[in-house]
């Protein structure tokens, strides 16, 4: 069976152009961004415009910043993707051509398939643990867990006699795409009783939706080993901006000007308690004057979380796939952008209406993984997306697939999802996503990093 697909810009480059405006409340002097250049112009607000119409969310969100002034943009974007009514994620299925931006896992199931040949190799490698949970995080439909699943149990059925207990673990912040997951991978039974949503699988064991990662460790054992894989959810997470003044690292705040209706970004003139983290981490603090900064305190707590889940199994079993778009290890800058119908659009308007994404910072997750020296990590990669999937053989799937198929019209989708995941010019999936592995430390190096199939 092949997905019918029409093929809409992907979720890092949309197809318009997005600016908004961030003023620096030192000299009052607005900075209008877009995503190509950065100038600076002498304009401040114009008070003059027809004052904007606020939703329920930007109602909500100005009366807070008029009890305690300008909030920390990582606030923001909480707000706005994560409210428990009337945030992004929390209303919507936002995913595919109807929805506002398309994924690889939508793109093609070959996506899946070499993530469940991968799965399948590292827990080979690693003599085969018979408990195994496989958690994503940020599911979106379903689609991905589904595939890697069915092309992992296939190879586990090569192997005869292999007793294993699969269990999935969803972290899902919205309800209505926990509906939507339960019914690509389960179809029955769905348990909304208990704290955690509960259901059978269709390869025989049990989903369980949490919320957060904070819930993980209460819904695995020790004698389990995580599978954990994260594709466009790191870049869901809220950041923090900072700029390196001659006074010292400032952090943007979001402002509400009551004259116009308009929310935009500032520098406050003063430090603030999140300073002390550019500040101190020698990452950051050694960056030039005028550089900015985007921190994410979310990337640590779901990374800690990894590396706590991989810990755990004391046999040393267990790995994390990270997908995500993002510079190699350096710090991304100003990289928020609002994202809505397949375009860009300023993250400042329609709060709760616009998906917001940023950069993720490869670098801060590497950092993260191997600071606690409690437990031991390997970290692999980035790799850029187009070489992983070669080095797992996407191009003979492709192969076997067009072969197999019935008509040119399913042809043109095999050969259009191939090219689109893999094409590495610079604005292509397969240049600006990025594979990174976090495995127990002195395993074998993984496929698609540099690492052999072992037998
Ligand atoms: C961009 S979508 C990616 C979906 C899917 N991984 C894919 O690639 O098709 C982000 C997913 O993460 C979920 N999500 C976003 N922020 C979250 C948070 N703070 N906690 C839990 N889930 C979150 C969304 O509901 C959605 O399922």
């Amino acid at each position: 069976m092949f997905r019918l697909k029409i093929v809409p810009p992907i979720r890092r480059f949309c197809s318009s152009s997005i600016r908004y405006q961030i003023i620096n409340q030192a000299n009052k002097q607005t900075i209008s961004l877009s995503t190509t250049s950065t100038t600076s112009t002498s304009k401040t607000p114009n008070h003059t415009t027809p004052k904007l119409e606020l939703n329920k969310l930007a109602q909500i969100c100005a009366q807070v910043i008029k009890i305690t002034g300008p909030i920390s943009l990582s606030a923001f974007m909480r707000l706005c993707l994560t409210h428990p009514e009337l945030g992004y994620y929390t209303t919507r299925d936002p995913l595919g051509a109807k929805g506002d931006f398309v994924t690889s896992p939508e793109i093609s199931q070959m996506f899946g398939e070499m993530i469940g040949i991968w799965l399948f190799t590292v827990w080979n490698s690693q003599k085969k643990p018979k408990e195994i949970n496989l958690i994503e995080f940020g599911p979106g439909k379903g689609t991905l867990t589904f595939d890697v699943i069915k092309s992992f149990s296939k190879l586990v059925q090569t192997l005869k006699h292999e007793e294993l207990k699969l269990n999935i673990i969803l972290v899902e912040t919205s309800p209505i795409l926990k509906q939507v997951q339960h019914n690509l991978l389960s179809g029955k039974d769905l348990d909304t009783s208990k704290e955690f949503w509960e259901a059978p699988h269709k390869w025989n064991g049990k989903i369980t939706w949490v919320d957060t990662e904070k819930d993980l460790w209460e819904v695995t054992q020790q004698q389990e080993a995580n599978y954990i894989l994260a594709h466009e959810f790191y870049d869901a997470l809220p950041v923090s901006q900072f700029k390196k003044t001659e006074h010292g690292w400032r952090e943007y705040m979001v402002d509400h000007n009551e004259d116009d209706g308009t929310f935009f970004l500032g520098l406050n003139s003063q430090r603030t308690p999140s300073s002390a983290i550019p500040e101190t981490n020698p990452r950051y603090s050694s960056q030039n004057l005028d550089s900015i900064v985007e921190i994410s305190s979310e990337l640590h707590s779901y990374t800690s979380e990894i590396v706590k889940l991989l810990d755990r199994n004391k046999a040393q079993n267990g790995a994390a796939l990270i997908v995500d778009y993002g510079p190699d290890l350096e710090i991304p800058g100003m990289t928020l952008r609002g994202i809505k119908n397949h375009e860009f659009k300023s993250p400042f308007e329609d709060l709760g209406e616009v998906d917001l994404s940023v950069d993720v910072d490869f670098g801060a997750i590497k950092e993260s993984a191997t600071s606690d020296p409690s437990c031991q990590i390997d970290v692999f990669g980035p790799v850029q997306q187009g070489d992983w999937l070669h080095q797992l053989g996407i191009q003979f799937r492709a192969e076997q697939l067009y072969n197999k198929a019935k008509n040119d019209e399913e042809r043109e989708i095999i050969k259009t999802g191939y090219h689109r995941l893999v094409e590495k010019d610079d604005k292509s999936m397969g240049h600006i996503y990025k594979f990174m592995a976090l495995l127990p430390k002195g395993g074998p190096i993984p496929v698609g990093f540099g690492g052999g199939v072992e037998e």
